[in-house]
């Protein structure tokens, strides 16, 4: 039996997809990832905490950005627990920090606010949702791509917020814009 598979936009489509091919970027290593996914170090790398605000401020914002060991990240403070993830969508590098949270199969979900992508919180998994092509009636099941966007583990102290990011050596799909030529530290940025 043939299996429904979702359907995505290529990844050339994104506008900084765009910007970094016109300027001939290849691929580079940076960190312990390589952009073209060629070779992974087998080592995990530890990184230390960094102190990215307060327990008070993300509480009443729930949201904040935050550069950790030259990694862009944004932090959600959503129904009493705290979740952190690259800021740049995996797919086209979109500003995941301007997207509404919305629950799906009871998972709690960023929607990239570029091309409505729908992304875990807990776990950084995509989203899709499955039809069966021979029985059309059948309702449409949420289902996972696999773990898409790279998660970092966020730390409460004292009243401070930290986020260690993670030393998972599997390339996620996100690394792309994180890294590399391709990284951009622009918050603000649509
Ligand atoms: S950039 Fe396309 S869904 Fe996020």
């Amino acid at each position: 039996m043939t299996l429904p598979r979702p359907v995505e936009a290529p990844r050339e489509s994104g506008a900084l997809a765009r910007a970094v091919a016109s300027r001939g970027g290849g691929a580079r290593t940076r960190g312990h990832m390589n952009l073209d996914g060629s070779a992974q170090d087998p080592e995990k790398r530890e990184y230390s905490s960094v102190c990215v605000g307060r327990e008070d401020d993300i509480k009443k914002s729930e949201r904040m950005t935050a550069v950790v060991h030259d990694r862009e990240v944004v932090i959600f403070y959503h129904k009493g627990e705290y979740h952190a993830m690259d800021i740049r969508c995996y797919h086209s590098g979109g500003p995941l920090h301007l997207g509404d949270i919305e629950d799906f199969d009871g998972r709690p979900c960023i929607v990239c606010p570029w091309h409505k992508y729908k992304i875990t919180l807990a776990t950084g998994e995509g989203l899709y949702q499955s039809i069966n092509p021979k029985d059309p009636s059948a309702k449409p099941k949420w289902c996972s791509k696999g773990v898409k966007q790279r998660i970092h583990t966020v730390t409460v102290d004292n009243g401070n917020i930290y986020v260690t990011l993670s030393s998972e050596p599997f390339k996620c799909d996100s690394d792309f814009y994180a890294t590399g030529d391709f990284k951009v530290i622009k918050s603000s940025s649509r």
